[in-house]
């Protein structure tokens, strides 16, 4: 009897673990955008640098789906995010220099979409 039911303790930690676990991950979730303080040559240059490495900057041209808002920290933003999504998702792939920062909502709007 005492075996049971430290059995079922230790069984009912490892699930709520991972209950946890789980809870975290799906609360992890976070965004990568321009920090507020970046200048507009390090917006384009980041921009110049995601474009470059694999990301579809389509979104962000005129008639895409991210080109409203129309502003350059916006569009950085979105490429900086994509850039940070299909680059393992590392601290690093949001780096750009310190002029990426996290965001823990989301950043969509609208049809515009960010990964996550
Ligand atoms: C556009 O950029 C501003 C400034 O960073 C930000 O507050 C806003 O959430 C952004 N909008 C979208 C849709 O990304």
């Amino acid at each position: 009897m005492v075996k049971m039911s430290s059995v079922s303790t230790i069984l009912f930690i490892f699930l709520s673990s991972v209950m946890i676990n789980h809870l975290h991950l799906v609360s992890s979730k976070q965004w990568c955008v321009a920090t507020l303080t970046a200048t507009n040559a390090q917006l384009q240059q980041n921009i110049n640098v995601g474009c470059s490495q694999r990301v579809d900057c389509r979104p962000i041209r005129p008639s895409g789906s991210c080109f409203i808002p129309n502003t350059l920290i916006n569009h950085t933003s979105f490429v900086m995010n994509a850039y940070y999504q299909s680059h393992g998702r590392t601290k690093k792939a949001c780096c750009f220099k310190n002029t990426g920062t996290f965001a823990i909502t989301d950043p969509s709007f609208g049809s515009c979409v960010y990964g996550s």
